[in-house]
């Protein structure tokens, strides 16, 4: 007889069963077809079909599809590219020596990234060698990150690179032309900022430098964060 004390050691391994609001049927995994705003009722339900995604080719290559982490409510939306090794090994976003870096980049101005922040990538699977993620494949995920957006419903939302400004808002521009400017989309702050594998590869923090660049960027943030956060005087 079984012990209902003990894990089943084969359900350590097993995909997890579905949550009941889940009918995993009705949401099409061909990327021909577009995931309706409004399908997941939370960030636990998109995750679990998000792990079974073969909307593109990259689910045959990946080893953990990475959806996505920090707080669910956050008021700050950091959307990377896509994830990397280290990313796909660990199931989680910006975990490498991008992610440390990008640690560093909040906590210098006390951006607090369990509290204040949920990351994402506009890419939920690893591009194979790290190459940037097609058009298609962009397509293929986009309506995963929309329903984040929509679930989190973050005031700010930082983009990191070109491929980032360019899969979430569709601007070509180069990622010198616009970073530290404020862009509005569906309502929402957008900022375009370096990605932090750009600063790893750039030493330098002379004035003008990518570094340079990035800490005038994240200040404008904090700012912005606090201005957001301050109770209206009559509402005191
Ligand atoms: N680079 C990204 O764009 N995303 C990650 O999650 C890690 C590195």
């Amino acid at each position: 007889m079984s012990d209902p004390e003990q894990i089943p050691l084969f359900d350590l391994f097993s995909t997890p069963a579905p949550p009941p609001s889940v009918d995993l049927d009705r949401i099409p995994t061909s990327a021909k077809i577009p995931i309706p705003p409004g399908t997941y009722a939370d960030l636990e339900t998109l995750g679990h079909h998000c792990r079974q995604c073969q909307r593109c080719e990259l689910g045959e290559t990946r080893i953990h599809a990475v959806v996505g982490r920090g707080n669910p409510k956050a008021p700050i939306m950091i959307v990377g590219e896509g994830p990397g090794q280290h990313e796909d090994e660990a199931g989680q976003p910006f975990v490498g020596r991008s992610g440390q870096l990008l640690e560093k980049i909040l906590a210098a101005v006390n951006i607090d990234s369990q509290q204040d922040v949920y990351i994402s990538n506009i890419v939920k699977c690893r591009p194979p060698g790290n190459r940037t993620p097609t058009a298609t494949e962009m397509d293929a995920c986009r309506p995963y990150l929309l329903e984040q957006i929509r679930l989190v419903d973050p005031k700010i939302i930082l983009l990191t690179g070109a491929s980032s400004v360019r899969g979430l808002i569709g601007d070509k521009r180069g990622i010198t032309k616009i970073r530290g400017q404020w862009l509005e989309w569906e309502n929402r702050l957008c900022m375009p900022i370096f990605h932090p594998a750009y600063l790893l590869r750039n030493a330098s923090r002379e004035q003008g430098s990518p570094k340079w660049l990035m800490w005038q960027d994240i200040q404008t943030v904090r700012a912005k964060l606090d201005e957001i956060r301050q109770v209206p005087p009559n509402a005191q």
